[in-house]
């Protein structure tokens, strides 16, 4: 593990939130920064990897030798990484996709006054889940990295996604909790892989924790 053991390695990494467009002008999205995907991303790169992120809209910062393909909504996201996954060796989805989106009000602005009675109401529909799209178009070799934000049960729920979702590593972090999750630069992870190994890290800069994660995919 460590400098170089990425090298040859085609490595797909999704980050940042999604934008999931009501009106011309309103969104339903997350308050992802995009950090702990970006910092994975960098470190795969700096580890030897060819890396290519998809990014949906966030302020993150990737090195320049890193592919970008920039995406607003989920189905994009979708079918950006979709696209990417049979040539890739190992995809981390750091992104934080909004599960749902709203059925399009239209590409007008919507105005106060058409509401009823200063009440609206909104129906959303499912959007695809990337992760579990990729686990079942898994092929023997490639491995498969997810992220699962929890706010209680984290590794009974960790373990649950880890085995539906057909992943090799998740990694979860508890959200609304000081010092992890979005928006801050430091993260508290637990990492659960397929032999049952099961660590939790004390809070650490996310750029170390992306590093952390290499390692141990290096021991899958
Ligand atoms: O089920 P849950 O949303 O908690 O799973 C989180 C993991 O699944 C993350 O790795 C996230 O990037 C991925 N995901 C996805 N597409 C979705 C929802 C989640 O790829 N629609």
């Amino acid at each position: 593990a460590g400098p170089g053991d990425l090298a040859g390695k085609r490595v797909l990494v999704t980050l940042g939130p999604t934008r999931e467009m009501w009106d011309g002008v309103r969104f339903l999205s997350n308050s992802s920064s995009g950090a702990m995907g970006a910092a994975l991303a960098a470190a795969a790169w700096l580890r030897g990897a060819e890396v290519t992120a998809v990014v949906g809209p966030c302020e993150a910062r990737l090195p320049s030798g890193i592919s970008v393909v920039r995406v607003v909504s989920a189905r994009e996201m979708h079918e950006a990484a979709l696209a990417l996954w049979p040539g890739a060796n190992i995809a981390c989805l750091t992104a934080a996709v909004s599960d749902f989106r709203p059925i399009p009000y239209g590409a007008e602005k919507f105005k106060k006054k058409t509401a009823q009675g200063g009440q609206l109401g909104f129906d959303l529909e499912e959007n695809p889940d990337i992760l579990l799209n990729m686990g079942q178009s898994k092929k023997s070799g490639q491995t498969l990295i997810g992220f699962a934000a929890e706010t209680s049960s984290l590794a009974e729920n960790a373990r649950a996604k880890l085995v539906g979702k057909n992943c090799d590593l998740l990694v979860a972090n508890l959200v609304g909790v000081p010092e992890s999750g979005f928006e801050t630069s430091t993260n508290r992870i637990t990492l659960l892989d397929r032999a049952g190994r099961e660590e939790s890290w004390p809070v650490l800069p996310k750029p170390e924790v992306a590093w952390r994660i290499w390692d141990h995919v290096s021991l899958l």
